[in-house]
């Protein structure tokens, strides 16, 4: 159980230790320890960045916690760790919570540290510092002044890094406190919560209700609707709404995918035209997702009306999803509610089978249900789809270059082998035109403008760094094959200050 103190990384540790074959979940770090032991934990990570300090989150930390279950505390969350069990952080500037880097001298516990590690340099919590462990503790590794930057308690049950390791010293310590310390075995896939989702699906829909499932061409809503096919069969039903803002090619394989390989009930509906009506004269971005978003809908809800026997509503939520709409203190802090959100007159029931899934393990299970590969990997599309990345106002045309230009530059990505490596690589169409020359012609025609960046988790993001050779290859073939371009320019700038997104 990953206890969140409302640091940046709770999501990733998660994440890791489930690669490493044992389930993992994240509780609000107000989770009380009966909570814990009843969902069947084997041992509690608690995480935290300097963030949670300021706002006496730390003070939501049940002492319970350090009686039975196995507990490794990393970052800020060895401050409560270290009060529970009778030693005395000193605080040393006030509650600033600010880190600085320093050198981590590990010691002894070779088990933990992976033995052949050195020292390293890592972030650590300047303002704060140990001034006596727990009786019966000891420490397990100093910082350059001769701090205690790490203990570990009489019994080695429990254990404190007042960092956050670097790799590949985390992928040992993590290792060391689950399978030696905690002596929890590994082999858990994400397969075998896939089994386990089709009958709870199957159990919760009975043997005669229906569901409807609105597919948007992502993997979270693709991977839900071939869960609940396999539960439920014939009594799902998908609506696929065609905005006419998608990639090329999306909605054609959609519409193959699901109906001719895959043999589900889809009802498709092109909508494109009164997508495209509505947004006549809308200049603002949050103005045309808010448009967009109400009227897919309201489409949407046309058609579902319209099934028989229909009780349950599928979502493809997942996991970041749900951690992200907790607070560290267990309050809702934001609704999770997917393209498709709830129609509340046909009081229909949620179904949300990937709800426990990371990104990558709703790929798995992607795979493992066969889904085709250009769908399990296709780059990130935001819902609004073309509508955010011709800038301001968009119209038929304007969006044909938009999709073409898009279709050259994941071309072009891909034969340089970057489009995997890349989180997303797109096309912008910019409202202005420029003067040029082809042939003995002027031309008054569009830039493209060109946007590739690496990310984790989209928080942050970095433009690439293209080789020259490439750039100068994917700006010829832009001006070249898609009509009424006659510029290519680059973003270089990251996130932030800027967005992925122009809009
Ligand atoms: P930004 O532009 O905020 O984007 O750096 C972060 C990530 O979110 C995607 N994105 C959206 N996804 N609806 C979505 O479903 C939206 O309105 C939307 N806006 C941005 C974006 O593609 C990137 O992956």
């Amino acid at each position: 159980m990953v206890l969140d103190l409302g640091g940046r990384l709770t999501q990733h540790i998660a994440r890791r230790i489930r690669e490493k074959g044992v389930y993992s979940e994240v509780l609000p770090c107000a989770a009380a320890p009966e909570e814990i032991k009843s969902r069947g934990a084997g041992a509690v990570i608690i995480c935290g960045g300097p963030e949670y300090v300021k706002d006496d989150t730390i003070k939501l930390l049940d002492p319970g916690l350090f009686e039975e279950i196995p507990v490794l505390a990393m970052g800020y969350g060895i401050i409560p760790a270290v009060n529970f069990s009778g030693g005395k952080i000193a605080n040393l500037n006030g509650d600033k919570g600010g880190e600085v880097k320093t050198e981590v001298y590990p010691e002894k516990h070779p088990g933990l540290w992976g033995g052949s590690f050195s020292s390293f340099k890592i972030p650590w919590m300047g303002d704060y510092s140990i001034e006596y462990l727990p009786p019966g503790w000891n420490s397990a590794a100093k910082t350059e002044t001769g701090t205690v930057a790490a203990a570990v308690s009489a019994g080695n049950r429990w254990w404190l890094l007042g960092f956050i390791p670097p790799e590949p010293v985390l992928d040992n310590v993590l290792e060391h406190f689950l399978f030696e310390v905690s002596g929890l075995q590994g082999g858990w896939t994400p397969a075998s919560l896939v089994e386990q989702s089709v009958t709870e699906i199957r159990n919760t829909v009975g043997d005669k209700a229906g569901a409807v499932c609105g597919l948007s061409g992502g993997i979270d809503s693709a991977v839900s609707a071939l869960l609940v096919h396999r539960a439920i069969g014939s009594r799902l039903t998908c609506i696929f709404v065609d905005h006419g803002l998608l990639r090329e090619g999306e909605a054609e394989q959609v519409i193959k995918t699901f109906r001719e390989d895959f043999a589900l009930n889809l009802i498709t509906v092109d909508a494109s035209k009164e997508f495209l009506e509505l947004l006549k004269g809308v200049k603002d971005p949050e103005e045309k997702r808010k448009v967009i978003g109400n009227h897919f809908i309201r489409v949407f809800e046309r058609e579902a009306v319209k099934l028989e026997n229909v009780k349950y509503l599928v979502q493809g939520t997942i996991y970041p999803d749900i951690i992200e709409s907790m607070s560290p203190s267990g309050k809702v802090v934001k609704s999770h509610h997917n393209v498709g959100g709830l129609p509340d007159s046909m009081n229909l029931s949620l179904l949300e089978p990937v709800k426990e899934l990371f990104k990558d393990e709703v790929r798995q299970a992607g795979k493992a249900l066969k889904l085709p590969e250009e769908m399990i990997n296709r780059h990130p599309f935001p819902g609004p789809g073309l509508a955010v990345r011709v800038l301001r106002e968009i119209n038929e045309e304007k969006l044909e270059i938009a999709r073409r230009a898009n279709a050259v530059v994941e071309e072009e990505v891909k034969k340089e082998g970057l489009y995997y490596h890349l989180w997303q690589a797109f096309a912008v169409l910019p409202d202005m035109r420029s003067v040029g020359v082809k042939g003995e012609s002027r031309t008054y025609d569009y830039p493209i403008i060109f946007r590739a960046v690496t990310s984790q988790d989209a928080m942050t993001a970095a433009w690439y760094p293209f080789s020259h050779d490439f750039l100068d290859r994917l700006a010829r073939r832009l001006v070249e094959e898609v009509p009424q371009v006659n510029r290519v320019a680059y973003d270089i700038t990251s996130k932030p200050p800027a967005t992925i997104e122009w809009e």
